[in-house]
């Protein structure tokens, strides 16, 4: 893939479409979580260093092809202007109408923003005319979404016949951090699976399953062993009908000769919003809510993770938004980023409860790549290829 950054002298005044992922959660059309924006900072900065014009393309939510008001690129555009210091022009008018020559011409700004790219059906079409309407504004065109790229979409995919095309700085790092944990790995590497739906994570297990040394589960999913496993869950969350799934898992995990690791001891409480209470998996009771793993298990994950020279992990080990259920899911961070302090674990975690664990724990940056990726994340991890991607190599 060719990136952006190896033609960083040839910028200088050239017109540069950049797709970002700017869909970031908005109440009332303020932001509630910058991740996605700050994260593409770099990207912006690199470009304004070296000068070039830059136009903005982004989609917020599913509009599906209406003008809606709430999803407007507004409020992303007024935080990127502070955060940049440089005034952007958001360019309101359809494109379809657009009559001038050049995008550039008579806006005081050499930042423009368009208007959230889903209030045109074209967009999710793949359109080609739409395409080309997009890439006539520029003269080279850079791909820093990754959490986009599995979206076969006029931005994303078409567009790239039309221009010289780049791979942006965030894509790369994001590519780059998911090939040490899927084919460039250091091993022993161990996987933390959490969340509620070990549906959703299956195709994940079975494509990387043959390259863990640890398989861990926690949070929601490890109900799903437990009570396959024949222990009480209470009224814990599980899925239905999975049993051939846990049952696929480890099957499989014996063939590739990879650990399976679940809950030995849980915190549990009759209600959501109530205290914790540690129960060994065979003293948990029917009105009994597992809400978190207990110290005997964490003990065990942090041996295991003691053990290991990469990490990934997706899915939180509890509730951890109640404070009284958030020890799990800290424990397991704290003891990463203290083997990544000592440069001893590439360590990498993903999907948006994970990222929000992390967020208000504050440990982030002491990880090796924290991806804000949600479905992209998952389909690279799946071995699917993704579109965007496909279409910059
Ligand atoms: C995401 O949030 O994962 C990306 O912005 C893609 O959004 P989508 O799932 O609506 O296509």
């Amino acid at each position: 893939m060719k990136t952006v950054e190896s033609i960083a002298k040839s910028l200088n005044g050239k017109k540069i479409i950049l797709r970002l992922d700017l869909n970031v959660p908005l109440n009332k059309q303020k932001i509630t979580d910058t991740n996605r924006i700050d994260k593409v900072i770099p990207t912006l900065q690199f470009l304004i260093n070296n000068k070039a014009k830059i136009l903005i393309l982004s989609h917020i939510g599913r509009p599906k092809g209406k003008v809606i008001k709430e999803l407007s690129m507004k409020p992303i555009c007024e935080y990127l202007e502070n955060k940049l210091n440089q005034s952007i022009y958001l360019v309101k008018t359809d494109i379809n109408n657009f009559r001038e020559k050049d995008l550039f011409d008579n806006k005081k700004a050499s930042i423009l923003m368009l208007e959230n790219l889903r209030f045109y059906s074209e967009e999710e079409k793949n359109n080609e005319e739409f395409a080309k309407i997009l890439a006539s504004f520029g003269d080279l065109y850079v791909n820093d979404a990754f959490s986009c790229s599995h979206r076969r979409h006029a931005s994303i995919f078409s567009i790239t016949k039309y221009l010289p095309s780049y791979a942006g700085i965030q894509l790369m790092a994001e590519i780059t951090a998911l090939r040490k944990i899927t084919k460039d790995i250091t091993r022993p590497i161990t996987c933390i699976i959490g969340g509620s739906k070990i549906s959703t994570k299956i195709n994940v297990i079975k494509n990387l399953i043959y390259r863990f040394d640890n398989l861990i589960f926690v949070g929601g999913m490890a109900n799903n062993i437990l009570k396959n496993k024949n222990f009480q869950i209470g009224k814990s969350i599980f899925e239905q009908n999975c049993d051939h799934i846990v049952e696929d898992i480890f099957e499989l995990s014996k063939k590739e000769n990879c650990r399976i690791i679940y809950p030995i001891d849980v915190s549990v409480s009759k209600k959501i919003d109530g205290k914790g209470n540690v129960k060994k998996i065979s003293e948990v009771q029917e009105d009994d809510l597992i809400l978190d793993i207990g110290p005997d298990t964490v003990n065990m994950l942090c041996k295991t993770i003691e053990e290991s020279r990469t990490v990934l992990w997706n899915g939180p080990a509890g509730y951890f938004e109640n404070e009284n259920f958030k020890k799990g899911s800290l424990e397991i961070a704290r003891k990463i980023v203290e083997k990544n302090k000592k440069n001893e674990i590439y360590s990498v975690a993903g999907g948006g409860d994970t990222v929000a664990a992390l967020n208000s724990f504050d440990l982030t940056k002491h990880f090796s790549f924290v991806s804000t990726a949600g479905g992209a994340f998952l389909e690279f991890l799946e071995g699917k290829e993704l579109p965007g991607i496909n279409a910059l190599e």
